[in-house]
């Protein structure tokens, strides 16, 4: 029998496929994996679905559709003051996920290593291994995990190639201000690290915080692979489509992975969403929307033992503290939740490398009202320990 050495030996089934698993098993209101219960907009699948009637089922080109680039680059210039060239400096991608690998997969040479700030989105680490890279892991500072920047400034050495960062953060909500851009801008100067900035929650920051994107800073984007997701955007996570922005030279490199990798996108979607973003609204809504529900979910467990540190600032999750009603460790925490409680969250500590506890789970608050009610009349069950 013929065995292969695992490349990456350490990884099993992520904590979304189990939590989500289980919840499914125990009937349990899902509030853990990071997709909304809601309808997509009918506009969007008709533009689509119009789009595979008039026929664009075929490949599409490599880079993307130039009426889908071209609507992108419209957009991000308008929003954060950018001058990006559609035909050199942006690729449609079958997904964030997708972008970041391939972006990580155009320059990570063996022995680099990757500064990646914990807790961090779980394909990341996986990510750099895969492309022989070493991830050198920084906490963020509990309880807002805010950047710790003297911390990154010690993780630098010689061979660090790239940083990671995620604004607004998964699973966190903290949301980069400006001064974080600034020390990330001195930092970097007159260096040869390239930044992967991963924005797929760009349209959800709360209490007016802007979302500092690298593409308002010249200087960070001329050393940076942006990446977006329209899964998170649009609440369409099951269509998988996002794409990256990235200066010519970069780019250039990005397609060249890119080609031989999935060598383009889904071709009618492409042309829906090319249309459908043409609605500012669609996307500049969103803030407004999710706060809603943001307050609504901070509203609904007041009534419960879990503890707030702090409310998010963005993205469609909140951490919650439950001391108060356990001292198991976060994992078997949620498990215990989801079958005893029937509502499932996800434990922190699966996105550090190193399983750091800090008690908190974290819950994703893209649900129907309905969903988020129900959830928190089965929460209010809970006791003080
Ligand atoms: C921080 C972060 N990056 C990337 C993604 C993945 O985006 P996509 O589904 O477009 O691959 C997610 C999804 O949860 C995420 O939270």
């Amino acid at each position: 029998m013929l065995s292969i050495t695992s490349k990456l030996p350490k990884v099993g089934t992520t904590i979304f496929t189990v939590m989500s698993a289980l919840a499914k098993e125990h009937q349990a209101i899902n509030l853990s994996q990071g997709f909304p219960d809601f309808p997509i907009s009918n506009d969007l699948i008709g533009d689509t679905y119009e789009a595979m009637r008039a026929g664009h089922n075929q490949y599409a080109p490599m880079p993307g559709l130039p009426e889908l680039r071209q609507a992108i680059a419209q957009k991000v210039n308008h929003l954060y003051k950018s001058s990006i060239n559609p035909d050199t400096e942006v690729t449609i991608t079958p997904g964030a996920t997708y972008g970041i690998y391939t972006a990580l997969t155009c320059f990570l040479n063996p022995g680099d290593e990757v500064i990646v700030l914990e807790p961090a989105y779980d394909s990341y680490i996986p990510n750099i291994e895969l492309n022989g890279g070493i991830a050198v892991c920084v906490p963020l500072k509990f309880p807002d995990y805010s950047v710790d920047w003297d911390a990154v400034k010690h993780a630098i050495t010689p061979k660090t190639r790239s940083i990671i960062i995620n604004s607004p953060h998964n699973p966190t909500g903290y949301v980069w201000t400006s001064e974080d851009m600034k020390m990330l801008d001195e930092l970097t100067r007159n260096t040869d690290i390239i930044i992967i900035s991963d924005e797929v929650y760009e349209h959800i920051t709360f209490d007016a915080m802007p979302h500092e994107s690298i593409l308002k800073y010249p200087s960070l984007f001329a050393r940076s692979f942006v990446i977006y997701s329209f899964g998170k955007v649009f609440h369409t996570t099951g269509w998988k489509m996002g794409y990256c922005i990235a200066p010519e030279p970069f780019m250039q490199e990005f397609r060249k992975v890119h080609q031989f990798l999935s060598f383009s996108t889904n071709t009618p979607m492409q042309v829906g969403l090319s249309r459908y973003l043409q609605n500012e609204q669609a996307y500049l809504s969103l803030p407004a929307f999710f706060e809603e529900k943001r307050n609504l979910f901070l509203d609904l467990i007041k009534d419960t033992p879990f503890t707030l540190h702090a409310p998010t600032k963005g993205s469609y999750f909140q951490l919650l503290g439950y001391d108060k009603i356990s001292a198991l460790p976060d994992k078997e925490f949620a498990i215990w939740l989801t079958r005893e409680i029937g509502v499932a969250c996800i434990p922190v500590s699966a996105f550090n490398h190193d399983g750091k506890d800090d008690h908190l789970v974290r819950f994703c608050f893209a649900k129907q009202d309905e969903t988020l009610i129900a959830a928190a009349e089965r929460l209010k069950k809970l006791t003080m320990k």
